[in-house]
């Protein structure tokens, strides 16, 4: 390959890539970037040529794919590997190219000195400008080569987006996001649960000094995998910035034998000249075309009732039964038994493992709740947590060895519970045989699959296991699935500690949080919308003083904030007044009512003032829209401020309505509704007026959400 030959370019709607891959040369990233309409390479590269740095190499040190060891290059590699301490500075060359459909190509590269293969896959989504990365590391030395860090690509940054905004929270308030001030150095965050983790999301936003919700240019990264990793951006000195994603391993774990592949997990990148609210679209479209098609679209999210925060370990049939009954007759359309129906699991101290219906509570089994329930209209879904066991189980007397754990080393106590060891071929095998005779048995269609506590130590047969244990995890659900195709999964982890791209190829929704809390659901479920559309979020209506924050807020809220996301409730049906049971009613109605654009509607986040949040959804073809304004707390000025409505097309008009809740209840008068007549029949209003003069919101109280309708008129 020679002349032009070494240049490669895919192109996406909006997105150009453009790779200099001359054999037996570095492979490199040119550019990564906004559509170019007339990208020339060669071009691009003479503009990027730089002069000698004063006291720097003689000539400036060009990156690669992997900024690999023996590149040189400062800042830290993307792949660093050795066999006992020799080969250790790896310096891949190309050697061949395959161009794939889909605009993707595989760019193979090769050490013969370390005798490291790394062969990159890369393809970039031509609809929705997500580009999917990943590096294959194969040994093709005779001794074993211990890698101790590959990511699945090094991304050059544009030099324009000096904000960095990652992702922090913890149980019950995930997805918080938190920007960084431009510096110089590295910017890392770091996973060693054992899971996606609550506290570092495996996600990053990097953006333009002006960049906002609709405009601007900005990245976004989103490492797909469900254990540990490392998320790292290093701004050099060089005035060149690059970010890598990838698994993080314990000492020693990745150790690959003559001939033996690592796969890194997918990175998945996007980057939007129009704005956050954008970028989210790109990778909502992504992960619901790509990643989920067949399921997402299979049929209308059926809305939920959970049992856990109405009985928690306290089960009794009968109530049940009542619950199951109230349950269907305010909507719900999908009934699930949380934790609790198993083994000798009376509270979260026993019998985890043992995956039977408990003899004492559940004498004939599960078929009777199970048949009331499908006979109410509903689906049935079950609680299991497979992946623990608790010391008190006959499963762990029986097999104490099942466990992992490092040698000499107490385990960490964690809600009483250890982890079974999935890269046991007999653990998984006894597993599955549980729960395909259950789904077997029962009209089970859905499962929630949690997982309750971090993995501090991952060691099977004395190695560290955290790589081959989180693969295990997803080989087991592969095979429920291939044996129950219509099962439907929800990936639950405390909450929101297992959502990423790589356990929903694999499950149909996330557990967004534990807190049901609607106020802090309002910021957590916005910040999960970066890369989770509404479809796959779970949010319930929960009781009217949170469990986890002791908060007491209205059902009008807790409906409006649940209604924008896989809807639900989880609250004691039994002990809500007949009001608060009308008024969840008549939500469940607006959301069935409006499922198809909430679900299948393009996603947009409003600039607001900080007291206030709003979210919406716009039809794709624009002819209907339904936006959520939530005032979070009270707020200095005396005048609530204008909402301008993102996305609708400026050159239609729209019938503008309020719909809920009914603004009679909520909104002091004489009020700026009747002004605008936005209660009743509603005001017809320009779409281009809308968005950009801006729409007056009417007095609100704190605590307090409506929701906005407007129809193409
Ligand atoms: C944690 C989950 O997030 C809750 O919803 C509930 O299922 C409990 N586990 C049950 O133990």
């Amino acid at each position: 390959m020679s002349g032009e030959d070494r240049y490669v370019i895919l192109e996406s709607a909006g997105a150009s890539l453009i790779l200099d891959c001359a054999v037996g040369e570095r492979a490199r990233i040119l550019y990564w970037g906004a559509r170019l309409s007339r990208p020339d390479p060669k071009q691009i590269e003479t503009m990027l040529t730089r002069q000698h740095a004063p006291g720097g190499p003689d000539v400036e040190i060009a990156s690669s794919l992997l900024n690999e060891t023996g590149s040189a290059i400062a800042g830290m590699s993307g792949f660093s590997a050795h066999r006992n301490g020799q080969d250790w500075a790896s310096r891949f060359r190309v050697t061949d190219l395959r161009r794939m459909d889909k605009q993707g190509i595989e760019i193979v590269c090769e050490d013969p000195n370390t005798k490291v293969r790394a062969t990159h896959v890369i393809i970039l989504d031509v609809a929705y400008d997500v580009m999917t990365c990943q590096t294959q590391i194969e040994n093709f030395g005779d001794q074993p080569l211990a890698v101790d860090w590959c990511a699945a690509i090094c991304l050059p940054l544009d030099p324009r987006a000096t904000r960095l905004i990652g992702f922090t929270g913890r149980w019950a308030d995930e997805f918080q996001l938190e920007e960084i001030s431009p510096f110089t150095g590295s910017y890392v965050r770091e996973n060693k649960s054992g899971r996606t983790s609550h506290e570092s999301f495996p996600g990053l936003l990097a953006a333009a000094d002006e960049s906002h919700e609709q405009g601007g240019l900005c990245f976004g990264f989103h490492l797909g995998w469900s254990g540990n990793h490392r998320v790292r951006v290093d701004h050099l000195n060089d005035g060149r910035s690059f970010v890598q994603l990838g698994e993080l391993f314990f000492p020693g774990e990745m150790m690959l034998a003559p001939g033996q592949i690592y796969q890194t997990p997918d990175l998945y990148a996007a980057i939007s000249s129009s704005g956050f609210s954008a970028l989210s679209r790109s990778f909502h479209s992504h992960l619901r075309q790509s990643l989920m098609a067949d399921r997402i679209a299979r049929k209308p999210r059926p809305i939920h009732y959970n049992t856990w925060e109405a009985v928690y370990f306290d089960h009794d049939p009968g109530a049940l039964f009542e619950l199951a009954e109230k349950a269907a007759s305010v909507g719900a359309e999908r009934f699930i038994l949380d934790d609790g129906w198993f083994g000798s699991r009376r509270d979260d101290t026993a019998g985890l493992g043992d995956w039977w219906p408990s003899e004492q509570i559940y004498p004939d089994g599960l078929a009777p709740l199970i048949e009331h329930v499908t006979g109410l209209g509903m689906e049935f879904g079950l609680w299991f947590e497979p992946e623990m066991v608790n010391p008190d189980s006959d499963l762990y007397r029986q097999h104490p060895d099942w466990v992992l754990h490092a040698p000499g080393v107490d385990p960490v106590p964690f809600r009483s519970q250890l982890v079974l060891d999935l890269t046991r071929e007999e653990v998984c095998d006894y597993l599955f045989e549980r729960m395909d005779k259950l789904l077997s048995a029962h009209e089970i269609s859905y499962i929630k699959w949690d997982m309750n506590r971090d993995v501090h130590h991952p060691g099977s047969g004395g190695r560290p296991a955290g790589h081959a244990q989180t693969r295990a995890l997803y080989g087991l659900i592969d095979r429920l699935r291939a044996a129950h195709p219509d099962l439907e999964i929800e990936s639950c982890s405390s909450g929101g500690g297992r959502a990423d791209y790589g356990i929903l190829q694999r499950t149909d929704r996330i557990w967004t949080s534990d807190s049901n809390d609607a106020l802090d659901r309002q910021k957590i479920q916005r910040g999960a919308s970066h890369f989770f559309p509404l479809a796959v979020m779970g949010a319930h209506v929960g009781p009217a003083r949170c469990h986890i924050t002791g908060r007491r807020l209205s059902m009008r809220l807790r409906v409006a904030t649940a209604l924008f996301g896989h809807m639900g409730m989880e609250l004691d049906l039994l002990k809500e007044s007949e009001k608060d049971l009308a008024t969840l009613k008549a939500g469940i109605a607006l959301h069935k009512k409006y499922r198809p654009l909430i679900h299948d509607g393009d996603f947009h986040r409003v600039e607001t003032p900080a007291h206030v949040n709003a979210v919406g959804v716009v039809a794709k073809d624009l002819s209907e829209a339904l936006f959520s304004w939530c005032n979070l707390t009270g707020h200095r000025g005396t005048l609530p401020g204008r909402f301008f409505v993102p996305g609708l097309d400026p050159d239609r008009a729209y019938r503008t309505k309020i719909i809920w809740p009914d603004p009679a209840l909520s909104v002091s008068r004489p009020s700026v509704l009747e002004a605008l007549e936005l209660s009743g029949e509603g005001a017809v209003l320009q779409g281009e007026t809308l968005m950009t003069v801006g729409l007056q919101v009417p007095l609100l109280h704190p605590e307090s959400c409506l929701i906005y309708r407007f129809e193409a008129a």
